[in-house]
């Protein structure tokens, strides 16, 4: 019945066999972190949410900082969600690298980080959750009109699997604000729909990607890189780079600006294949979109708009976007 039963168990062992920083409360049972929830509710305490998969970069901290700044503390939730994984994708291998997680956050100082909840997957998903969706059972949530394009193309279930996630951490955390990045600019926009139409009571925050020093995007899948691979990930944010630039300079066709960034992507492909590497860039797609419904912006940006793209690089899937004009304020 349990697709990822083993790995399930694995996730809790691995959980109960870290060494907990102090100042750090970690809960693997929801009712024990729900009592922790009540307590802060009884105290006048607000809380922040930070939703994560965990490995922790420079991203997920700007969160826990950003929340840190309007709530008197701040939960995490580490949960590599298996809804959210196709059976062809990464769950098996994502990096699970949880006492690294719970150092990176004690490292932000006392009192910043106050709760972790690292949940098993068989108490998350009561009715057991299998990869393959023709044979799932239970209840699942779905955001209709923002999640079959740009990542929903190659990714088909992915939102219904983030959407279902949220709204389960949501019920269990019951935070005044909660966090995302802006790195995963369509999981915001679905998220943000989620909330509105399903009247959760939670301000919603979009904080700005973090970049390394080269522009690389922050991303936990990053790891998965050879330091060749990395060199040639940055044609990611380079293109991006080049369609703003473009715009700033009073470019507004948006496929101009997306035959720019193609040129930049098919640049760095034929560098690899110069190479002679075993692995390629493949552009999956650039795309301009309207930062109102995310459709697709055909001919001339008018009123802002997401660029955005996703490259493989190797067997890494790696995304990005810009947004011009835009306020991504809730
Ligand atoms: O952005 C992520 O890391 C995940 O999609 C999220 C929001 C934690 C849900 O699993």
């Amino acid at each position: 019945m349990f697709a990822n039963y083993q790995e399930a168990l694995n996730d809790y062992a691995y959980a109960l066999s870290v060494k907990i920083p102090p100042g750090i409360r970690v809960f693997n049972k929801i009712a024990d972190f729900r009592s922790w929830r009540r307590q802060l509710l009884l105290d006048r305490q607000t809380l922040g949410y930070v939703p994560t998969m965990g490995a922790l970069h420079q991203g997920h901290l700007a969160l826990v900082t950003a929340a840190k700044q309007q709530c008197d503390h701040v939960a995490l939730t580490i949960f590599v969600n298996p809804a959210q994984f196709a059976p062809n994708e990464d769950l098996a291998s994502y990096p699970r690298t949880l006492q690294s997680d719970l150092d990176q956050l004690a490292a932000l100082g006392p009192h910043v980080a106050s709760a972790v909840l690292v949940p098993q997957v068989q108490e998350m998903y009561p009715t057991g959750i299998e990869l393959d969706v023709s044979k799932q059972k239970g209840a699942f949530v779905e955001v209709k009109g923002l999640s079959h394009q740009l990542e929903g193309i190659t990714r088909p279930h992915f939102f219904r699997g983030v959407a279902t996630v949220v709204t389960k951490f949501l019920n269990i955390v019951q935070p005044e604000h909660v966090y995302f990045g802006q790195k995963d600019i369509q999981q915001c926009f679905v998220i943000r729909r989620m909330l509105q139409d399903l009247h959760v009571p939670v301000q919603m925050h979009i904080c700005p990607t973090i970049r390394e020093e080269d522009g690389l995007a922050m991303s936990s899948r990053n790891t998965y890189l050879s330091p060749t691979q990395r060199t040639h990930a940055l044609c990611l944010s380079k293109a991006l780079q080049t369609m703003e630039k473009m715009y700033r300079d009073g470019v507004r066709h948006a496929p101009t600006l997306i035959s720019a960034a193609k040129d930049v992507i098919e640049t760095t492909q034929r560098q690899v294949e110069t190479l002679g590497q075993d692995w390629q860039v493949k552009l999956d797609y650039v795309n301009v979109n309207s930062p109102h419904d995310l459709s697709e912006i055909r001919d001339e940006i008018t009123d802002g708009a997401i660029m955005s793209l996703a490259v493989f690089v190797g067997k890494t899937r790696l995304i990005d976007n810009i947004v011009v004009d835009v306020s991504l304020d809730s």
